[in-house]
């Protein structure tokens, strides 16, 4: 028998699909929570697909916007046309972005991936225009992750996803990042100290590149890799001090946390930093379109405009005007449905609040260790022992068959491995939909708790 015998041939398909070791249902429907397969299995989405929907599924009047732009124009190459759908909605952006971004600029993509590399490039370019050509690194954090691409691979710290491709891309320093359920530093002053610890590292980092950082890069609530954690009290802060003292531009990587997620318009307004670069995609057209935006502050505009005159970066699909479309009525619906205050949190009787509230109660399982999160982002980690906090051995894969017990539920969660050292630790993130009910969170929840005694018990 050859190895390619091995291969269940029902597994394949004409589409690459991600995996060839399992089975994917057929999605045909979206509405409201609610992704429907070709079966008839109706799922909720309790993660938002991955942190992607925000508004919720099928929402007409964003297709509606759509097909009319699609009407009206389907498409402009940016370097001959703008369009009005572009004008409008980078000021409505830059306004919902605030203050920090007034007069300032927005380049749309396709996607978070090519924002990130779209930022990346406006900060060395922005270096090279006010005279500091020596400034090319961008340092991030390691357990961070900031795309596909490889550009983006190589700022990202997510051990998996780059491991293969590392002899494929130019690294720089990954300095640590504040995890405070398994913190390097003492924690005991309410996480203050190791904030200010982890900060430290990057100010050595910046010194010992001597002149050679043109920007870091640093997602304000961990998303993917290490599970929605939240930065301790002044950690941001203080990056954002190192930084300035350092003429190092600060980017905030707002592709998962970015458009109301987290209870704010973005996660850096809960700590009142203002990044040079702020790059945000997913919520930003909810999964109706392929849409990111990389949001730059009018000195990174300056000096561009006054310098060179022209950004040398570009893609066909840039400021695609149907996904435009679809991004613009996504933010109108939002704002119009105060889906931002129903992503807080702290708001008494607020969705997230409730969210909050039902995942707590998830503690008392024996494999839960940690519950975190802020807004409609949330991690679940769990554990093999919760008193030493072991992990699971990664070859169980424990969130993958927890993800796997509540999809036979009905129950959509995101499994991700490796928050502990980029092997082992597993969590779930949940990022629900901030249309979801309280019925609906209530439900989710003990289906959870029921996969999570399910894929126990097969350990
Ligand atoms: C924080 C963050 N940055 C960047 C990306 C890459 O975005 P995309 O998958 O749209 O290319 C992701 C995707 O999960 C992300 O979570």
């Amino acid at each position: 028998m050859t190895d390619s015998d091995l291969v269940d041939r029902s597994l394949r398909s004409p589409v690459l699909r991600r995996s060839f070791l399992k089975s994917f249902p057929t999605a045909v429907r979206g509405e409201s929570v609610y992704v429907c397969d070709s079966d008839g299995t109706r799922y909720l989405d309790f993660s938002g697909s991955a942190a992607v929907n925000f508004i919720g599924h099928g929402v007409a009047e964003i297709s509606t916007a759509m097909a009319e732009q699609a009407k009206q124009l389907e498409f402009a190459h940016t370097s001959q046309f703008t369009t009005p759908v572009a004008e409008e909605y980078a000021q409505e952006l830059l306004d919902f972005a605030g203050e920090n971004f007034r007069d300032g600029a927005v380049y749309f993509t396709s996607g978070g991936s090519e924002s990130i590399e779209t930022a990346l490039k406006l900060a060395r370019q922005y270096q090279v225009e006010i005279g500091q050509a020596k400034r090319y690194q961008t340092l991030s954090r390691v357990q961070s992750y900031h795309g596909s691409t490889l550009g983006a691979l190589a700022v990202s710290g997510n051990k998996r996803r780059r491991e293969i491709y590392l002899p494929m891309v130019r690294e720089f320093e990954h300095v640590g990042i504040p995890y405070c359920y398994r913190c390097n530093h003492d924690c005991s002053d309410g996480c203050r100290n190791c904030g200010q610890e982890y900060a430290a590292e990057l100010e050595r980092a910046i010194d010992a590149a001597s002149g050679g950082v043109a920007a870091f890069l640093l997602e304000p609530v961990s998303g993917a890799t290490l599970g929605a954690v939240v930065p301790p009290p002044g950690y941001l802060r203080r990056i954002a001090e190192v930084c300035g003292e350092r003429g190092v531009l600060l980017i905030a990587d707002e592709v998962m946390t970015g458009m109301g997620r987290t209870g704010r318009n973005f996660a850096v307004d809960h700590w009142g930093i203002a990044p040079d670069i702020l790059v945000t995609a997913k919520g930003l057209s909810s999964g109706y379109a392929p849409l990111g935006a990389v949001m730059v502050t009018k000195k990174i505009v300056d000096a561009i405009a006054e310098g060179s005159g022209a950004f040398l970066h570009g893609f066909t699909y840039n400021a695609h005007p149907v996904s435009l479309a679809g991004g613009r009525a996504v933010l109108r619906y939002l704002q119009k449905g105060k889906l931002v205050q129903a992503a807080d949190s702290e708001r008494e009787g607020s969705a997230a609040s409730q969210v909050r509230r039902a995942l707590e109660g998830l503690r008392d399982l024996d494999m839960v260790g940690d519950v975190r999160g802020i807004g409609l982002l949330w991690g679940v980690e769990l554990v093999a022992d919760k008193k030493t906090k072991k992990p699971f051995q990664p070859p169980f894969h424990f969130a993958g068959k927890v993800g796997q017990a509540a999809a036979k539920r009905g129950l959509l969660v995101y499994p991700m491995q490796g928050s502990v050292d980029g092997d082992s630790g597993d969590h779930l993130l949940i990022a629900p939909p901030a249309v979801i009910t309280k019925e609906q969170i209530e439900w989710s929840v003990t289906e959870l708790s029921r996969a999570i005694e399910e894929a126990a018990r097969q350990s």
